[in-house]
């Protein structure tokens, strides 16, 4: 009988792929998935440290888990990857002692030899300590095909790793490093085998996507990279996640304007809508930069969805300096947004220098208002869609009901139809019939 396992996964885009690539690595080393953790010989914890207290909920699910060994009187293999993994490494252990692997976020490619050197040593000395590899391996290239596409439409292509940006509040260049950048010859190898085995979709993955450039071509530029994915043929749509609004050139609008497999959404995180709270992030972008760039983009494409990530109660934000940033969503009419409470993140600057001085109650406050400012914008924007045909790309049966259709617009907002499933995986002009707060009714023109 093979040996199963299970992931589980905490987290942002980037870690979702990092499981996919980890469920790819394990299924060719002979193992098989299962949904089931008293089925599973190894258990993968991905977790992910850049907002909530991820520690908290990994301890809390290595306590079930050694419950439950308790409980059956064995247990599985288990592996803690990920930011916290690497922040944490074995610490892990102290609190935990349901823990055989711990592995960092550039250690991924070791975890089936990991994973079986624990196993034979379990064999030998039932509470032996976990084996640690938090030791970082600069390669980016990734074996092509491994990884398992959890959508088999959609592909995640990963074209940087780390960061150099340093902002304040983010944990991400301790967790994962400096920034590398992977080859194009390896990108387009990667997004064409893709397409080859069914994907309709890439989306492009790296903390600052916009900042690559080929290693190994000094004349591929992030511009020049959609350019060349935009000629893979049988490939419908191109996402990439997150640019830098600093890191946005004129070429790469014109690149946006002119690339007709490239989506028209931007996913453009702005933080905040204070200068003054943008500089103590260490932004190093204006919030007049930054409304010059959304009318530079909108002026390009004016049906250019734009979305947003903002963290409210940053250390000294004033109730001025929040009002801006309600003032600046209402500015941009975001189709939708991500919303934070800042809390206060492991080795980072914020952490150290900034005291986390806004109470619990008003960064409530804020959020609230902020969300419901949004909810009322989107609700607009939504409404706005009716009666337009839009292209959307059937990607799954709808998740609330099992006879409908589900798929996104080029601007990456949901939509539901009546349909045929063997529509899956097909790009059809969709008229848009109706609104819901988070999803738009369309039909089928056909
Ligand atoms: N507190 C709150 N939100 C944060 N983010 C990153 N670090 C923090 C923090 N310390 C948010 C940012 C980022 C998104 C991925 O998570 O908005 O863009
Ligand atoms: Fe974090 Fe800033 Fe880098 Fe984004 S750009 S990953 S927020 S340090």
């Amino acid at each position: 009988m093979s040996k199963k396992y299970l992931i589980e996964t905490f987290g942002c885009q980037m870690n979702f792929h990092d499981s996919e690539r980890m469920a790819g690595l394990l299924e060719q080393a002979g193992y098989e998935s299962t949904e089931d953790d008293l089925d599973a010989d190894v258990i993968v914890i991905n977790t992910c440290s850049v907002r909530e207290r991820a520690e908290e909920k990994l301890f809390t699910r290595l306590g079930e888990l050694q419950h439950q060994a308790v409980e059956q009187g064995q247990r599985p293999v288990v592996a803690v990857a990920g930011c916290v993994a690497q922040q944490e490494g074995a610490a892990i252990r102290q609190r935990s002692k349901a823990v055989d692997v711990i592995i960092g976020t550039r250690s991924l490619k070791h975890l089936p030899m990991l994973v079986d050197a624990a196993v034979e040593r379990r064999a030998v000395h039932p509470a032996a300590a976990p084996t640690l590899d938090l030791d970082p391996l600069e390669d980016v290239s990734f074996p092509l095909g491994v990884a398992k596409r959890h959508d088999p439409l959609k592909a995640y292509v990963t074209i940087i790793e780390g960061c150099n940006e340093f902002c304040a509040f983010c944990v991400v260049p301790y967790t994962r490093g400096a920034e590398r950048m992977r080859s194009v010859a390896d990108i387009v190898a990667e997004a064409r085998h893709a397409v080859d085995t069914g994907a309709k979709e890439i989306q492009l993955l790296g903390q600052i996507v916009n900042h690559y450039q080929a290693p190994d071509d000094p004349t591929c530029d992030f511009a020049d990279l959609l350019t060349r994915l935009n000629d893979i043929e049988g490939l419908d749509r191109i996402r990439f996640a997150s640019p830098h609004p600093r890191h946005v050139t004129s070429r790469m609008i014109e690149a946006l304007c002119d690339l007709d497999k490239v989506c028209r959404h931007l996913h453009l995180p702005v933080q905040s809508g204070s200068s003054d709270v943008l500089r103590t992030m260490r932004r190093r972008h204006t919030r007049e930069d930054y409304l010059g760039l959304v009318s530079r983009l909108r002026e390009a494409m004016p049906d250019i969805a734009l979305s947003t990530d903002i963290i409210v109660g940053f250390p000294g934000e004033s109730a001025e300096q929040f009002e801006q940033t309600l003032t600046l969503t209402e500015a941009v009419r975001y189709h939708s947004m991500f919303s934070f409470k800042y809390s206060p993140r492991p080795n980072t600057l914020a952490l150290k220098r900034l005291p986390d001085d806004v109470t619990a109650e008003e960064k409530t406050r804020r959020i609230m208002e902020l969300q419901s400012r949004q909810r009322r914008i989107q609700g607009e924007l939504y409404g706005a869609a009716i009666g337009r045909t839009e292209d959307v790309l059937i990607d799954s049966r709808s998740r609330r009901r099992d006879w409908e259709l589900s798929g996104r617009t080029s601007g990456n907002t949901v939509v539901n139809l009546s349909g045929d499933p063997s529509w899956i995986g097909r790009t059809l002009p969709v008229r848009i019939t109706g609104a819901n707060p988070n999803s738009l009714r369309g039909e089928a023109v056909v």
